[in-house]
Order: C-alpha cells, then structure tokens, then sequence
C-alpha cells in the first residue's frame, strides 16, 4: 500500500530573541504573568525590512529538501500553510518558488490560510496526493511572521505576548515499506465562532458579519457608491487591523478538541494513547498542551514542548516542534508520532505517522 513519509525536515527561526522582559518595556506586562498562563520564556522575531514568511520558509525548505537528498528540482508541488502572508494576494507558495530558484512550471503551488492548523491541513493535502500516485516530492512549509502586525501597546498584551516567528518545512514521498509512514489524518471545522481568534480587517464588508452577530459596529464606511469598503479611515484611527483573541473562551474549546481529535485518530487504526511514542502538539499554550498530555495519560517525554522558547508560531509550530525532537533523537525509526492543532477557525486537526 502506498503510504506518504516525511524524507526530509527543516525549520528556521529568526536570530532575534525577545524576551518578556523586553516585552514588559513597552506594554503592561510581567514575566511571570505571561510564563504562568502560557510558559512562554521569550520568542524571536524576524528582522524588520528583510525577512517575511516566504524568506524564513525557504530557509526551512532547503534544509527539508538537502535532507530528503533531492534538489530543488525534483519538488513537484508546493503547499504553503500561513495566516501572515507576504501580499494579501497572490499566496507564499509561489512566492516560495521564486525565492528558491525553480523555474520549472510544473510545478504546482497551493496556499491554505487555516492558521494554526494549517500543517496539519497541509500534511492531509499532502498525503491525499500522494496516494493517488500524482506527486512525488511534496514541499509543505508551515510559516510566520506574526511581529510585523501584533499590537505592541497594553491594549494588545493578550495576544502579543504570545505570537512568535519562525517556519518549518517537510518533504513528503510515497513508500511501499511496511507500516512505515502517515496512518491516518483527521480534519474538523465549525465556523460558527470564526470571530473568537480572527484578524477581521482590512476585509470586504466586515459590517456585515458584526450585524449578522448582532453587534453594530462602525467600521466607517464612507458613502460612495462604489468600493473604499476594505479599509477605512476609522479601521487606522481605531487600530481595527490587530488580531482579536478571546483568550479563555479559545483555551476551552482547545482542550475538549484536542484530546478528541486524538483519540479519533488513534481508534482510526485500532491503536491506544499509550502508543504514543511522540506526540507533537501545536504550541498553543503550556497549560493546554500539560492538559491533554494529563487527559491521554502521557508522560512529559511523550509530548514535546518548545513555547517556551518560541512562543506560537501558528502554521509553523508543529514542523519547527517536530524537527527539534527528531533533531534530538527524540523521534526514532519505528516510533508512533501524533500531530495535534487546534486554531482560528475555529479548524482542528490530527496525524499519526510511523517514524
Ligand atoms: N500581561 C498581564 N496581564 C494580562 C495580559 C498580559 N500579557 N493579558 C491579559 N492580561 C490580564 C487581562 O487584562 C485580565 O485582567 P482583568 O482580570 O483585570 O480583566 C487578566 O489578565 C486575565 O485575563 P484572561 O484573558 O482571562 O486570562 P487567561 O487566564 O485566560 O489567560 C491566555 C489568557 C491568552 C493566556 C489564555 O486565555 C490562553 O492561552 N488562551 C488560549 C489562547 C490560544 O491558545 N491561542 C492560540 C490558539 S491556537
């Protein structure tokens, strides 16, 4: 049976540490606040004027690529996963075709905007194509750049102190070997509290889904006849283009979704949580991550952890998690690797591969 396995993994993160000491300099914050909700120690941030989602991605990408001993060539299609793009149109992924020299148009290249699970929505793309037989060397790159548009001021502390940058990149080729590879993949999405974690404007009508809530609010739309809907005057003076997290109500849904989306795949092919050699949730939260090793029964060197170094990096979270501990030695040939997200969306996802 054809299976997809990961042949090679790279991840980059920015040289830029901050720390949430040089975040209590410019807002009102402590560092024991934001390590006591989230364990988030410091992040990095990429370098104002040179870096984006697409340079760090490609940093991730050639060392996947160099990895999974292929050249950029060989790469037949490319997914890209992130919510911090470098235009609003057209996507990463061909922007990362650029950047990385492939001047082959044979290639194909696909964005998913599903943010924090974006990769795992990615690896599920992936593996479908795979199987079919139609791709042979899939690039998926999960990426962001979160501190181009965080809220730097007191106002925007619950959000920003936990967004990091950074980008992580897997190549994906089919293998007839047995049991190895990705066993199965599980998706889920329920839009209906699409504004609990969302970056609404600038948008087309944002207006409209507030009525269609119940709330009126004023995104100072001008009366002309035609367009100036998509960013307004009042959107800048009111600062209505940060992102919007509803913290606590997020942290409930992302421990029930979890371990739900975990056990599905597990039972998906007749295995238990304590199969688990490696589970590599997104990097939400530490608390989060802490509750549903607590509620699968997994013991700490059965879940890796790095928010404490680089905060949430969205898309990228799960590919930079998963190569530091294969990196480490923490995954190994044969282990059973669970990928967990939960995100904006709200989307939720899982993937169980055998090393
Ligand atoms: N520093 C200091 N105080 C802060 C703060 C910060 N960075 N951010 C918020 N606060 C304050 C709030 O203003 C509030 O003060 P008040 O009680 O005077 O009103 C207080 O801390 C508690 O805020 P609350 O939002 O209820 O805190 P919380 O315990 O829920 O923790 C999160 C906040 C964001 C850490 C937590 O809700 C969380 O992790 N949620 C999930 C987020 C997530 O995973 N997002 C990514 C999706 S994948």
């Amino acid at each position: 049976m054809l299976r997809s396995k990961i042949a090679g993994i790279g991840r980059y993160v920015p040289e830029k540490t901050v720390t949430n000491q040089d975040l209590e300099k410019v807002m009102d914050t402590t560092d024991a606040w934001v390590q006591e909700r989230t364990g988030i120690k410091e992040r990095h941030y990429a370098h104002k004027y040179e870096e984006t989602a697409t340079t760090m991605g490609a940093r991730a990408a050639a060392i996947a690529i160099e990895r999974a001993g292929i050249q950029k060539e060989d790469v037949d299609f490319i997914i890209f996963a992130t919510l911090s793009p470098d235009y609003y149109f057209p996507g990463c992924g061909v922007l990362l075709q650029r950047e990385l020299g492939i001047t082959s148009t044979e290639i194909a290249a696909l964005d998913i905007r599903n943010q924090c699970s974006g990769f795992v929505y990615g690896l599920s793309v992936a593996d479908q194509f795979i199987k079919t037989g139609m791709y042979k060397n899939i690039l998926l790159v999960g990426a962001e750049i979160h501190s181009m548009g965080l809220d730097f001021s007191t106002e925007g502390r619950n959000v920003t102190v936990i967004f990091g940058d950074g980008a992580g990149a897997v190549v994906l080729q089919p293998t007839e070997e047995e049991g190895r590879g990705v066993l199965t993949t599980k998706l889920h999405s329920d839009g209906t509290y699409a504004e609990k974690l969302a970056l609404i404007n600038p948008g087309a009508h944002a207006g409209y889904h507030y009525r269609k809530l119940g709330e009126e609010v004023d995104l100072g739309y001008p009366e002309t006849e035609y367009g100036e809907t998509f960013i307004t005057q009042k959107m800048l003076d009111d600062k209505l283009f940060y992102p919007y997290m509803d913290g606590p109500f997020v942290f409930k849904m992302a421990v029930q979704k979890f371990p739900e989306v975990i056990m599905e795949a597990l039972h998906a092919v007749g295995l238990a949580p304590s199969d688990i050699n490696m589970l590599v949730p997104h990097q939400a939260n530490l608390r989060i991550s802490e509750f549903v090793a607590k509620k699968l029964g997994l013991g700490p060197d059965q879940v890796w952890s790095n928010i404490q170094k680089y905060g949430n990096t969205t898309a990228a979270s799960i590919p930079i998690a998963l190569c530091e501990a294969v990196e480490a030695g923490a995954v190994k040939p044969g282990d059973l690797v669970c990928l967990a997200a939960f995100g904006s969306g709200f989307t939720w996802g899982s993937a169980l591969i055998r090393w």
